[in-house]
């Protein structure tokens, strides 16, 4: 959440406008809306609903937002299930014992899809989102690296937790909030993701966990899960050090049980304890639902569970909210039964095929190099050529958001720094069509910035994109 301070109050009016106040049209010469403190009446329920309705058209338009990973596209029927369900409390599973069943059902199809090799055994939950997934996949780790050392005599102050620089943010969040020491493998010359020697370098007695990607929030490429876990097998052949692995699925744990089935990076893998994913993003359902599954209940130590009733028993939960929508998790449901595999398919394969094309196309255009083209994830990342000199990627940046494109610049993280780069993120919902209509409007703006004296946005800083 936006942390926000009191703004000061605005000169101008805030008075209602007489046709919204509909049947009482002298209610708008009273009416203030709350920008500070509450009016002190009541309004009707279909004023309110035209104030607020009106406000929210300031707002972009969320399917031309190429920079979320977020579903901005359901079918009516997920909508009105949704709206159905917008009264269940998730954490109510004796009230709702259906909406519990249909979150068992949704563990149960993720640990088929990411492999468990005793699918029984699998343990796992929604979440309000990734983040909170990562949390509790983290604090897995954690707890059961302090548990090892405290058994063996040894001190368990000094937590640390190997990964890329191109993490995330929720991974710093997890390392500030649960005090671990973030090991961050800096990007390199070409290198733009964790590899498997530079993770083992930074591994030690203290380390708690190794994050693997799949795929970066960056650019969208995949991490060399197995071979991180085939480096850890060696590690331990040397050193006896035995480390698990989280792989941090937001995206791609939907995307590869459909389009890339022979890569093994999931619970095929002995080493990975615990995989999360957004059911908010290729899970292809609004936000906020994730998911995180644990292979085994040895990769979940049993003191972090709590229990809550359950058809006048206990059901075991392990979340940092308490109260959350159940909404989602039907969504997820519906969007599961919906399409089955076949269907998660042709959908995944369509946004992949749409990112590559378009940014085949991108390439061609002359201006622009190409840093991924959206074959792993449906995400492809681009910079200009060093010989471009009238403009920079965020002076693209801007001039699409002319045309309603939101498309953030960033600078890559450390030693990258020097490296800007614009992402396009394909979802469900940005057909052909789309992207065509994407493209002709980048070509038009090319000769404009091209014939600027020089970029006329500044680089760093200029962009106010959080990943
Ligand atoms: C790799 C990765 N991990 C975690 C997150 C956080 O996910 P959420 O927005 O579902 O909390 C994201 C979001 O983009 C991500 O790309």
């Amino acid at each position: 959440m936006a942390l926000h301070h009191p703004a000061p109050e605005r000169a101008h009016s805030h008075r209602g406008n007489p046709i919204h106040t509909v049947d009482e049209p002298a209610l708008a010469e009273r009416l203030s809306v709350p920008t500070h403190r509450l009016y002190e009446q009541p309004v009707a329920a279909e004023v309110a609903y035209q104030l607020v309705h009106d406000e929210l058209m300031l707002d972009g338009n969320s399917r031309l937002n190429l920079a979320t990973f977020v579903t901005t596209f359901m079918e009516p029927q997920a909508g009105r299930l949704m709206a159905e369900c917008a009264d269940k409390n998730m954490i109510d599973k004796d009230e709702y014992p259906q909406t519990a069943e249909l979150e068992r059902r949704c563990v149960s199809v993720l640990a088929d899809l990411w492999n468990a090799p005793e699918p029984k055994g699998v343990i796992g939950c929604s979440t309000t989102g990734s983040s909170e997934a990562c949390m509790l996949g983290g604090l897995a780790l954690k707890r059961r690296w302090a548990n090892a050392r405290r058994s063996a005599g040894e001190p368990a102050d000094r937590p640390n937790l190997v990964m890329g620089a191109n993490v995330q943010i929720c991974w710093e969040k997890f390392c500030n909030y649960w005090e671990v020491e973030a090991r961050t493998v800096p990007v390199e010359g070409d290198r733009f993701h964790l590899s498997a020697d530079e993770a083992v370098a930074r591994c030690d007695e203290n380390t708690i966990g190794v994050v693997a990607v799949l795929g970066s929030t960056l650019d969208g490429s995949y991490e060399p899960v197995a071979e991180i876990a085939a480096a850890l097998d060696a590690l331990q052949a040397r050193t006896g050090l035995d480390l698990s692995i989280h792989v941090d699925g937001a995206s791609g744990a939907m995307i590869a049980p459909f389009l890339d089935r022979d890569l093994v990076w999931d619970f095929r893998l002995p080493r990975v304890a615990s995989i999360n994913t957004s059911g908010h993003k290729y899970g292809l359902v609004y936000p906020g639902v994730g998911w995180v599954l644990w292979r085994d209940h040895e990769a979940l130590p049993q003191e972090l569970v709590f229990n809550v009733n359950y058809l006048g028993g206990n059901m075991p939960t392990f979340a940092l909210n308490f109260s959350r929508p159940g909404a989602e998790v039907v969504a997820q449901y519906y969007m599961f039964l919906r399409l089955g595999s076949e269907g998660f398919r042709v959908v995944q394969q369509s946004s992949r095929d749409v990112a590559k094309g378009l940014a085949d196309k991108i390439a061609e255009l002359g201006p622009f190099q190409m840093i991924t083209r959206g074959d792993e994830l449906p995400v492809f990342a681009f910079t200009t050529k060093v010989e471009v000199e009238a403009f920079n990627v965020y002076d693209v940046s801007r001039r699409l958001r002319e045309r309603g494109w939101q498309v953030p610049a960033y600078s890559f993280p450390a030693n990258r720094e020097d490296l800007s780069v614009l992402r396009v993120v394909v979802r469900n919902g940005f057909s052909e069509d789309l992207a065509g209509a994407f493209f002709d409007d980048l070509s038009r703006l090319v000769p404009e910035l091209a014939s600027q004296p020089r970029p006329a946005e500044g680089g760093e800083g200029a962009s106010a994109f959080h990943h």
